[in-house]
């Protein structure tokens, strides 16, 4: 990420300013035009190096095998075995990938987008439900006696992206916000999990109530109008909904140590005191722009434990590009990818690893800028073949040692 900043947005910052004080300086016909062309120059070029390091695309060495895995011992079949999910967060029900590699392989399945609130209405328009993608996803998955995750019921960050920006006017209108909004969360909650009851058997119910700038509450309408029992509310109406279902609170952290992650625990810790209905923390581990400590790992997973909590990691992916230093990429990838996973295969708390996308072929790094211009990104445990990759034989294993 540091990197990033330092070859390609800060010069593209600095180059944009330059550009600004060069017009100004020929309109107000200044000498310092001169100097301004100077260090625009040297900016450009510095961008140059910057794109030309960090957006054309590498070609690692591929030294594991490009073979099937083999015809018995796969994932899924163990992870049975030992009640662990292995898990895979898939998009489109008609992804062939998605036959390939479930039931075979993935035990679990996460609807990637179609289980949103957003993406579960038609036209955006709130309470309008259109549930015909997601239940192609989740039929096919039940029907081969597969989990089905669902990803999420209470996400405030973006508006109009996580949740329908419909919401932002009727609760600005409303005479009376809070009963309002709790009126509207209410009825999603209740209309989604009562479609998916049997089908669904755990919900991300509230998604990221962190905030990304700074060590406090996503400052997002459900906290605005609400506090943070918005949170609390959020599990008592899913509950009430669906009482056979695991509710889960997602989160991703750059760290799992710090202010933010203390702050984390405190709201786990107040959700228990006040007897609210949540089984389990959700971690989503998307490996950007940089790995995470896994000693750190170790011990976040065991604290949410100790708290009497289940744990899953539902959104694993790590980018290729973060292991290009080593001799062997995809081996690294595949060790780092292995490891995080063992621990939490070793935590008899921790009951699911999801990686965020069935193959390479199917990732949103690949989509999503900047890194869609860094490739290759190539961050799941299948590749575009749909074959295992380094860290499959060493999970297995993980898993066959599961306590
Ligand atoms: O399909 C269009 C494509 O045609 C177009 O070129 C592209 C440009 O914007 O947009 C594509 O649609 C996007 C879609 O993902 C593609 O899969 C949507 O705009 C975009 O909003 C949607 O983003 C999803 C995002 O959540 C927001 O809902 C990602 O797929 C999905 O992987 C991502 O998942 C989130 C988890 O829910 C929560 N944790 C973080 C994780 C990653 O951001």
């Amino acid at each position: 990420m540091l990197k990033y900043f330092l070859y390609a947005a800060v010069p593209a910052v600095l180059a944009l300013a330059t550009f600004v004080w060069l017009i100004v300086a020929l309109v107000r016909q200044c000498k310092s035009w001169r100097i301004a062309v100077g260090v625009f120059g040297v900016e450009i070029l510095l961008l140059a190096i910057g794109y030309f390091v960090y957006f054309t695309p590498v070609e690692y060495p591929r030294t594991y095998l490009d073979e099937p895995a083999p015809e018995t011992g796969s994932l899924a079949e163990i992870a049975r075995e030992k009640s662990f999910y292995i898990g895979a967060a898939v998009n489109m029900a008609d992804n062939p990938a998605y036959r390939k590699l479930v039931p075979s392989e993935y035990n679990s399945i996460t609807p990637e987008n179609y289980t949103k609130w957003r993406q579960l209405l038609a036209n955006e328009a709130i309470g309008n439900y259109d549930f015909s993608k997601a239940d192609a996803i989740v039929d096919y998955a039940v029907e081969n006696g597969v989990r089905v995750r669902g990803h999420t019921l209470i996400w405030g960050k973006f508006s109009g992206r996580t949740y329908p920006k419909e919401l932002d006017n009727l609760i600005a209108e409303a005479a009376d916000p809070p009963a309002e909004l709790r009126r509207i969360m209410q009825e999603h909650i209740q209309t989604v999990m009562t479609h998916f009851k049997g089908r669904i058997t755990v919900w991300d119910v509230v998604n990221e109530p962190l905030s990304m700038d700074g060590v406090y509450l996503d400052e997002n309408i459900f906290l605005n109008t609400l506090g943070r029992s918005y949170i609390a509310e959020s599990f008592r109406m899913a509950r009430e909904a669906d009482p056979s279902a695991q509710l889960f609170i997602n989160e991703q952290f750059g760290n799992y140590a710090g202010e933010l992650v203390e702050l984390f625990f405190d709201l786990l810790e107040w959700l228990l005191e006040e007897n609210v209905p949540i089984d389990g923390v959700g971690i989503q581990a998307h490996n950007i722009f940089k790995t995470h400590n896994l000693d750190e790992f170790r011990q976040f997973v065991q604290r949410v434990a100790d708290l009497g909590l289940l744990v899953e990691v539902t959104e694993f992916d790590a980018r290729i590009r973060l292991f290009g230093e080593e001799p062997d990429p995809y081996q690294a990838q595949g060790d780092y990818m292995a490891e995080y996973a063992r621990i939490c295969i070793e935590n008899p708390a921790c009951i699911g690893f999801t990686v965020w996308g069935l193959s390479d072929a199917s990732t949103w790094f690949d989509w999503v800028t900047p890194v869609n211009r860094m490739l290759p990104n190539d961050p799941l445990l299948f590749n575009v073949n749909l074959r295992p990759k380094p860290a499959y034989t060493k999970i297995r294993e993980s898993l066959r040692n599961r306590p």
